[in-house]
């Protein structure tokens, strides 16, 4: 016999699961209809940058839509897509600043498509039509949609669609916690930017287009970063064998770490980098593919015309909501606030490393991660029936306050962290409620 599914009209992410109706958005809080207030820890899921419930964005959004709310990319620009390019441009690493051009869709997925077909039209209009693949990290998101699917190396999520989206090959993450080479940085020497190197040695290099990774990878690893000198080495092997180099910076750009793009950490060049979530800070569906001008200049030289559309791309009002979003960034300097709160929300956290079943707490600016083990020492993770991850969440919102949780951290099938990423606007006193909430989930859940 079936278990009953709830009465929504909605087609939910579960049907079985009642979700309350989020009625208002305050800062750092979300209200439910029936009065009760969350603390937004996770900015739902690392979207939310300025905090929910900004007037000013509703209202330029109201504005532009009462000036054109939409004209389509065959026939016009908007002014709001074209300022919301330049803003972006002059924040984006040096290498794209005079020449690159932004491609605006409704959001991550779509930025990842974008980017697989850009790179392949780049190809054919440099005359090297034998590159198609676009090499990927085992444990990385890029979208759900089949196309960034097919990049995406996350076990769980690529499972069920398997026989239906291409392997055009994935290789080794940088994550020392649980190093995939049992090696130690800087011993390791890089093994896992090699491992790339050995792959495209191995698959035939003149087949390769593109190689795309998360600099911070977000919810598969739970903010898990690139270490000194990674980011460099891939660099070269890329330029070594023609490669292109994709950024996926969905979650970790746009000021979440600390700085503009993740990238800029290391002092990283892309060829493409992929925004998407703070862009327009959940305010608008929204997001973005930078293209550096060295590929901008291929298609100028060649065709001029990239072969791929959406009805909706560059829409004139989720691009004002970004340049509304963009200017209470600027009007209170919240990106700088990002790597102070960091500091703030890490000093929280602190308590909670002492437990013998946190791992470890890790991250950049406001995307960390709380990640779960059974033992200490071997790292060894719960089994995936424990549903750790899941437990913690539940005993945090006993606290009111919402985290993202994930499982698969270690292998795609096991381990468990919850990620944070609050809004820049997220107090001190804030922090220390999401320490709170979690020494007593963590308290709760492994008592038994
Ligand atoms: C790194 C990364 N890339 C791409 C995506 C897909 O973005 P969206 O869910 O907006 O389609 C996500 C979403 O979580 C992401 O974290």
């Amino acid at each position: 016999m079936s278990v009953p599914t709830t009465s929504s009209s909605l087609f939910s992410r579960n049907l079985r699961k009642d979700y309350p109706i989020a009625i208002r958005g305050e800062g750092c809080w979300i209200v439910a209809a029936d009065g009760r207030r969350y603390l937004d820890a996770s900015g739902q899921a690392a979207v939310v940058s300025i905090g929910h419930g900004v007037p000013q964005i509703g209202r330029a959004m109201a504005e532009q839509s009462n000036q054109i709310a939409f004209a389509h990319t065959t026939q016009f620009h908007s002014q709001s897509a074209e300022k919301l390019a330049a803003r972006v441009l002059a924040i984006a690493p040096t290498n794209f600043r005079e020449g690159g051009r932004v491609y605006f869709t409704s959001g991550g997925s779509e930025a990842t498509e974008t980017a697989i077909k850009l790179v392949r039209q780049y190809f054919l209009e440099a005359k090297q039509p034998a590159r198609y693949r676009i090499v990927s990290r085992k444990q990385s998101y890029h979208g759900s949609t089949l196309g960034a699917m097919s990049v995406s190396g996350n076990v769980g999520r690529r499972a069920p669609y398997a026989p239906m989206i291409p392997e055009w090959g994935h290789v080794a993450s940088c994550f020392c916690y649980h190093c995939p080479f049992d090696k130690t940085y800087p011993e390791c020497n890089l093994a896992c930017a090699d491992d790339f190197e050995v792959f495209v040695q191995n698959n035939d290099a003149s087949t390769v287009a593109a190689f795309i990774f998360e600099p911070v990878v977000g919810a598969t690893l739970g903010a898990a970063s690139a270490v000194d000198g990674y980011t460099a080495r891939i660099g070269e092997i890329c330029k070594k064998h023609g490669i292109l180099l994709i950024a996926d910076e969905v979650m970790c750009g746009m000021g979440r770490t600390g700085k503009p793009f993740a990238c800029e950490h290391w002092g990283l060049e892309p060829d493409i980098i992929l925004t998407g979530k703070g862009i327009a800070s959940g305010y608008a569906p929204l997001g973005a593919v930078l293209v550096a001008p060295r590929v901008v200049e291929m298609y100028e030289q060649g065709t001029a015309a990239f072969m791929h559309g959406f009805t909706y791309q560059a829409h004139p009002v989720a691009t004002a909501a970004g340049n509304a979003v963009f200017d209470f960034l600027e009007a209170h300097q919240l990106l700088q606030r990002v790597e102070p709160m960091g500091r703030e929300l890490r000093t929280a956290l602190s308590k909670l490393e002492a437990h013998p079943n946190v791992g470890q707490v890790r991250g950049l600016g406001l995307l960390q991660a709380v990640e779960f083990v059974k033992d200490k020492i071997s790292r060894e993770p719960f089994p995936k029936e424990a549903g750790i991850a899941e437990k913690i969440r539940q005993a945090a919102l006993e606290k009111n306050v919402l985290t993202y949780p994930s499982q698969g951290t270690v292998d795609g099938t096991r381990g468990d962290h919850v990620l944070l990423a609050p809004p820049f606007t997220i107090s001190a006193a804030e922090c220390q409620l999401i320490g709170d909430a979690l020494q007593y989930a963590v308290e709760k859940v492994f008592s038994v």
